[in-house]
This record gives C-alpha cells, structure tokens and sequence, in this order.
C-alpha cells in the first residue's frame, strides 16, 4: 500500500513539474480547482496581469466572502501574486 502512494506521489510530482523548470506549478491548478466552478476562467484570464495587487486581493476577497470560493488566507495571498504577475503558468492555461 505505503509504496504504491509513494509511485503515485511520484508521477504526481514529476508530471507537474514536467510544465516547465522553474515554474510555479500551483498557480495555475488553484485556478482550476477552486476557480471553475462557477465561472469559466477566462473571466479570470481576462484580467490577468491587468490589475494592481490591490485590486486582485479585493477581487479575490469578494470571490471567498461573498461567492463562496474555497480558498484560505495564504491561498490568497499566494494566487494575487499569480495573477498580478501573472504567472507562466497562468499565461499558459488562459490560453487554452
Ligand atoms: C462560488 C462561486 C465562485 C467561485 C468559486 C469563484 N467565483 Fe469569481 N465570480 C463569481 C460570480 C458570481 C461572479 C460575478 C459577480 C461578481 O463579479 O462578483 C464572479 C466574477 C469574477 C470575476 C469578474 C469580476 C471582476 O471583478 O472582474 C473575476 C475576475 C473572478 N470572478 C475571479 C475569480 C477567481 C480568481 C476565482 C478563484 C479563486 C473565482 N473567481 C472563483 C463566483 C465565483
């Protein structure tokens, strides 16, 4: 059992990284999982690299008090980063 998870951590791993070296691999999967649900990301992707930190922070608070997205505090702070930049990742997947 105990080496099976450790085969499939593996593969997780290595096909995450796999994205590009250096990248930050996160960015673009909070997008997918926590931002999908309830709008298409293109409303994300749209904004993208457009908007001061400030705003992305205000956009995402909104996001979590008031919609109901699933994110923690360092989620937050984490993914407004992702998104002011934006990141590789979330170039790459904005434009899928
Ligand atoms: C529980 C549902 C829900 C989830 C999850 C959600 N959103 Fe939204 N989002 C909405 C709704 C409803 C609107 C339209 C109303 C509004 O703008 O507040 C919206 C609109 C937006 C907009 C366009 C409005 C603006 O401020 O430009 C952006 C950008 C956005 N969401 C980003 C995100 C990001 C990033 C995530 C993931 C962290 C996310 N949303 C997750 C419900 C959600």
């Amino acid at each position: 059992m105990k080496r099976w998870a450790a085969v499939i951590m593996l593969l997780y791993i290595t096909g995450s990284t796999a994205v590009s070296a250096g990248d930050v691999p996160e960015c673009a999967e909070l997008l997918r999982n926590r931002c999908q649900s309830c709008h298409y990301l293109s409303r994300v992707c749209e904004h993208a690299g457009e908007r001061s930190k400030r705003k992305w922070t205000a956009t995402l608070e909104r996001m979590v008090e008031r919609r109901g997205a699933e994110l923690n505090k360092e989620e937050q702070v984490f993914l407004v980063d992702c998104l002011q930049v934006p990141a590789s990742d979330i170039i790459k997947e904005c434009k899928k």
